[in-house]
């Protein structure tokens, strides 16, 4: 009976105080110190991004979490990356998959951005760590979606794990149309998100698109777009993006 009461008042959530307490104190703090101050998404999740890291500070990541990047570096392989192409690994984190593509890219030819500088140096110590010397790639921060700060580049392969999932849709828009001039000849993004039937929200930071938006977003931006296998399961999804006016490089 108590059992059942608990599995009834936790509903879809890990614990009945997750849901009733942690969960309406994260809704609070977003609404008063972020959306009525004027302040955007990115500023909040930069600062709580921030904050995770800075928690976990000196924490290793499972060995399993970071194993993954074989699994990404085969996608990326998959879809025709070699060694002298340039990459940016948009919303890289502790740049696990830029562990894989690393070694594997000619030096120089990595580019890791994220929103939260924290993060970014947990990826850098990691790196090190485990022998990647910071000569062979390139991690800065972004301010926001308009991607100011990669001015001047451009990418082969763009690539973004897990980064669109926790992306309102304005900022997903605004990212589209800055990420378009990134593009080398015959370029591609691939980027995983999450569907389901109808927009869903959870835990502030998690968002679920249904597919067809995320497609008609994607071609009113002025990309061409494809799901692509990846062997994700459930309701993540692989597309890839590409520019319909630019030839093959
Ligand atoms: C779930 S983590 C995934 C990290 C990494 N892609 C991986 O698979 O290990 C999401 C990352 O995206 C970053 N992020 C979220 N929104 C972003 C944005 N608009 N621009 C750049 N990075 C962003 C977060 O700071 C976080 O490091």
């Amino acid at each position: 009976m108590y059992q059942a009461i608990v599995r009834t008042l936790r509903g879809d959530y890990n614990s009945v105080r997750y849901r009733f307490l942690t969960l309406p104190k994260e809704w609070a703090h977003y609404m008063l110190h972020y959306r009525l101050r004027g302040k955007d998404w990115t500023d909040f999740y930069t600062h709580r991004m921030n904050r995770e890291a800075e928690l976990g500070r000196g924490k290793r990541p499972s060995e399993q979490y970071l194993a993954r990047a074989e699994e990404h570096l085969a996608h990326l392989k998959a879809q025709g990356m070699q060694p002298h192409h340039r990459m940016l690994d948009y919303g890289c984190g502790v740049m696990r998959t830029g562990r894989a593509a690393i070694p594997y890219l000619s030096e120089g030819r990595y580019v890791g951005v994220d929103i939260a500088e924290n993060r970014l140096q947990k990826g850098r110590d990691l790196l090190a760590e485990d022998g990647i010397s910071a000569d062979r790639y390139e991690a800065f921060t972004v301010a926001d979606c308009e991607l100011k700060e990669l001015d001047g580049y451009s990418f082969d392969y763009i690539w973004a794990e897990s980064v669109l999932t926790h992306m309102p849709a304005p900022e997903i828009r605004t990212m589209l149309r800055s990420m378009k001039r990134l593009f080398a000849p015959g370029g591609q993004f691939l980027f995983t998100f999450s569907t389901a039937e109808e927009y869903k929200r959870r835990n502030v930071k998690d968002f679920w698109y249904p597919h067809d938006f995320m497609e008609q977003e994607c071609r009113a931006a002025g990309y061409q777009y494809a799901l692509v296998e990846s062997g994700t399961n459930g309701y993540t999804r692989m597309a890839r993006l590409t520019l319909p006016d630019r030839a093959s490089a």
